[in-house]
């Protein structure tokens, strides 16, 4: 862009307040949007209110986030209180106590010795952050030559340039170039004919996880740092891992030496029914990413929580000299903090997490309810997230799910697609009724969508 361009536009007549042109609006139909806007103002319990005051009932928890539903008065008066105490304190050379008692909460919620945190301010910087600590650590350990990367075709581990590089979706990778060197991936683990309606964990596919192993052969054991896997790749449109497959990856882990990180940006706090994945499956990681639900979406956060001989294999040296050059200025951003505590008390004392693994089994049948409508090719789920795959309009593929999607917008429903994927995650303050409201008019929208 030529530097002209700029005056031109400062002379240009000046905009409306509510021009929608000046927001480049992320993972968005731009253009689409800005035709037809869907505009939210309010929000409250399981319901947002849209600018021309209709009721949208939240099947996604906003974007996988909100787990406590919206506008919880305990947090937001925590966020209140926080903001008029202390807006902010130096993340670097400083501290404020609520940093490091949420990590404490945190720590306390994570399993086994997953017990140090280190805060970031969204997914995307907690991936990367892993990544580095994961590379770092061989090399604190004197095995500087493992810095490769092992990520999962159709994995999402956000936008940052390590978590696009192990991610494994073409259109997030394609346009920004050779991206980090030195990354494998492992075959995704989904396969329509073998695992079509399954419920829950497939029985199909626990073998692909021995893929490590060609991959382990093919770079030697000594050149691999880390691999990372949504222990359910939900992005991508809800990919449950097969039954056994995460053990079998464990093992081969632990067999060559390689770090495992269970990327848990969706599947932590509370979304399968339990603290975090590594509860539900019982597989142990060496660290854990972690985002969205930690402060129940409200206040930007993401987390790294590592095994306790990581942590301490950084802590040598002269006790003056920094550890992990690494952080963010808003790394335990005070607000967020607040935040996070706040929410990990509403999930503790309404007791959502095991309200979320009373509601499964109920969530299961009604999701599982909507098979034989038009255009339903397969349905997965897990703790309260559910997908509906559709067969796609030949030559549009997306198309059919999109449609779905402004439709049920219109009838009063937020759902999520992905490709020709409706993903549903509400908050875990819903019940049974919503349950049936969120089906019901899900399976009204596909009666009539071409
Ligand atoms: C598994 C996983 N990792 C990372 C991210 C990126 O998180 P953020 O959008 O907060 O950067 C997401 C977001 O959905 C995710 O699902």
């Amino acid at each position: 862009m030529p530097a002209t361009a700029k005056p031109a536009a400062r002379e240009a007549a000046p905009r409306a307040p509510n021009d929608l042109q000046p927001y480049w609006m992320p993972f968005t139909a731009n253009r689409q949007f800005k035709a037809h806007p869907r505009l939210l103002v309010a929000a409250q319990g399981l319901h947002y209110t849209s600018i021309d005051g209709r009721q949208v009932l939240d099947g996604t928890a906003g974007l996988w986030c909100c787990n406590a539903g919206h506008a919880h008065p305990r947090i937001v008066a925590a966020i209140q209180a926080q903001a008029a105490e202390m807006d902010y304190a130096p993340a670097f050379q400083m501290g404020h106590p609520k940093a490091f008692e949420l990590a404490a909460r945190v720590a306390a919620l994570a399993p086994g010795d997953l017990d140090h945190v280190f805060f970031t301010n969204s997914g995307s910087e907690a991936v990367d952050t892993a990544l580095k600590i994961a590379i770092a650590y061989h090399r604190m350990r004197g095995e500087g030559t493992r810095t490769r990367l092992i990520g999962r075709e159709r994995g999402y581990h956000g936008v940052g340039f390590g978590g696009m590089s192990v991610g494994g979706i073409a259109n997030n990778r394609k346009f920004f170039g050779p991206l980090l060197s030195g990354v494998d991936h492992l075959p995704h683990t989904y396969d329509r004919a073998k695992q079509a309606f399954s419920r829950g964990e497939p029985e199909w596919g626990a073998h692909l996880a021995d893929e490590l192993e060609r991959i382990v052969a093919l770079h030697d054991a000594s050149t691999i740092a880390a691999v990372i896997v949504e222990p359910v790749a939900c992005s991508t449109g809800v990919l449950v891992p097969p039954k056994g497959y995460l053990r079998r990856l464990r093992e081969i882990c632990s067999k060559h030496g390689i770090l495992l990180i269970f990327d848990e940006v969706i599947t932590g706090f509370g979304r399968l029914g339990t603290n975090f994945a590594v509860d539900y499956f019982g597989v142990m990681p060496d660290l854990v990413t972690a985002a969205k639900g930690i402060t129940s979406g409200t206040v930007p956060m993401g987390a790294v929580i590592v095994r306790k001989g990581i942590y301490d294999t950084f802590m040598t040296g002269p006790d003056y000299a920094i550890e992990l050059f690494h952080g963010y200025t808003y790394s335990g951003h005070p607000l967020a903090c607040a935040a996070g505590l706040a929410a990990l008390e509403v999930y503790a004392e309404e007791g959502l997490f095991e309200k979320v693994r009373a509601l499964a089994p109920y969530w299961e049948e009604a999701a599982h309810s909507l098979k034989g409508l038009p255009h339903v090719i397969d349905i997965r789920n897990i703790g309260l997230i559910a997908a509906i795959e559709l067969e796609p309009i030949a030559g549009q593929a997306g198309k059919r799910a999109f449609d779905a999607f402004l439709s049920a917008y219109q009838q009063g429903l937020l759902i999520r697609t992905t490709g020709d994927i409706i993903a549903l995650s509400p908050p875990f303050t819903v019940g049974k009724r919503e349950v049936d409201e969120i089906f019901g008019r899900l399976a009204a929208v596909l009666k009539e969508t071409r």
